[in-house]
């Protein structure tokens, strides 16, 4: 069992949305980092006592790793607003990420330093400036706030709820695949794909914005099949930029061409690389990873970018992941 403290924006939205994953064991809403012991929600309204709405989420980390947790609480903020979430305004709604145990700072770091990135790269175009706006450090204080805020949203479905409905439908679905592949051991391949892509296909129904959608596209693969390294590339100019992925940090750039990433671009096709040490002008990321499959993004007739998976086992990938995964690509 773990705790971590997450401030969201408005602390209804923020616990409705994170206590439906499975793992979640409790989630209590409160007040953290201010200056007044014990503050009441009029307090705190005023936004003069530095406290900000946080959910503590208690948490069974074999089932809900703490990254995968804070992959998934990141869908749920804008990191880049500053002191306030969608029409939130103040500093009661900044966004933190808060730990008890020292060991989580590191994993903090990590998942941070991927959003960053993330964002650097795929929203270059459209957001400035790209330092996320979210406060990390060990927790000050925290004071749970009164009843009624507690399961706000579950005593109150019709109420106030600062998360886009696309994403509330998001969670919803993430939290049912889950579920859905936990309750059935022993499938096959074909019948996870089968799995997965009905419940992208669920997902794509909501509009969204597409470097979210990437985001909750790789988590649902890698929730699937823990693949070691899933992510997309997206084309800026004549180069392969790093979206959204789930693994470890990879190569930020690849030029046109260039790596099983940058061919598949040029030509336009899948590609299964079952050794890559057989593939010449392979880019290593990582010693780990042993095979690969990439599978080009169309948009408009122009490849988009690539959606790239790694395996730390060799030949991991064949025509059944090709098959799927291209019609997963074909939905975004
Ligand atoms: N191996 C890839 C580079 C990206 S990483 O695998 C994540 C390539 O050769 O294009």
């Amino acid at each position: 069992m773990k705790t971590i403290y997450l401030a969201g924006g408005c602390f209804w939205g923020t616990e409705h949305y994170i206590k439906q994953f499975d793992g979640i064991i409790e989630t209590v809403t409160g007040y953290a980092g201010g200056n007044i012991p014990n503050p009441s929600y009029e307090q705190v309204y005023t936004d003069q006592t530095g406290h900000v709405e946080c959910v503590k989420v208690t948490f069974d980390e074999k089932v809900l790793p703490l990254k995968t947790l804070l992959k998934l609480f990141f869908i749920s903020i804008d990191p880049l607003q500053k002191d306030g979430q969608a029409n939130d305004i103040g500093t009661r709604y900044r966004t933190g990420i808060y730990w008890i145990d020292e060991q989580d700072r590191q994993t903090v770091e990590d998942v941070y330093a991927e959003i960053e990135s993330c964002y650097e790269a795929a929203l270059s175009e459209k957001i400035e400036p790209k330092t996320l706006a979210v406060e990390t450090g060990p927790l000050q204080c925290f004071y749970p706030a009164e009843e009624y805020h507690q399961d706000y949203l579950t005593k109150n479905p019709d109420g106030y709820c600062h998360i886009s409905s696309a994403t509330q439908h998001f969670a919803k679905i993430y939290a049912n695949l889950t579920k859905g592949l936990k309750a059935q051991q022993e499938l096959s391949k074909e019948e996870k794909y089968r799995i997965l892509f009905e419940h992208i296909s669920l997902l794509i129904k909501h509009k969204d914005i597409l470097t979210q959608r990437m985001t909750q596209i790789s988590l649902m693969i890698h929730q699937t099949f823990g693949f070691w390294w899933t992510g997309f590339y997206i084309v800026r100019g004549n180069e392969l930029i790093l979206g959204p992925y789930q693994g470890p940090l990879a190569c930020l750039r690849i030029a046109y061409g260039r790596g099983v990433c940058g061919t598949a671009w040029d030509e336009a096709r899948t590609i299964i690389v079952p050794d890559v040490d057989e593939f010449p002008g392979h880019i290593a990321c990582s010693s780990e990873s042993k095979s690969e499959i990439v599978i080009p993004l169309r948009s408009e007739g122009e490849i988009s970018g690539v959606l790239d998976i790694d395996s730390e086992k060799t030949d991991c990938f064949d025509e059944t992941d090709a098959h799927w995964l291209e019609k997963i690509i074909a939905l975004i």
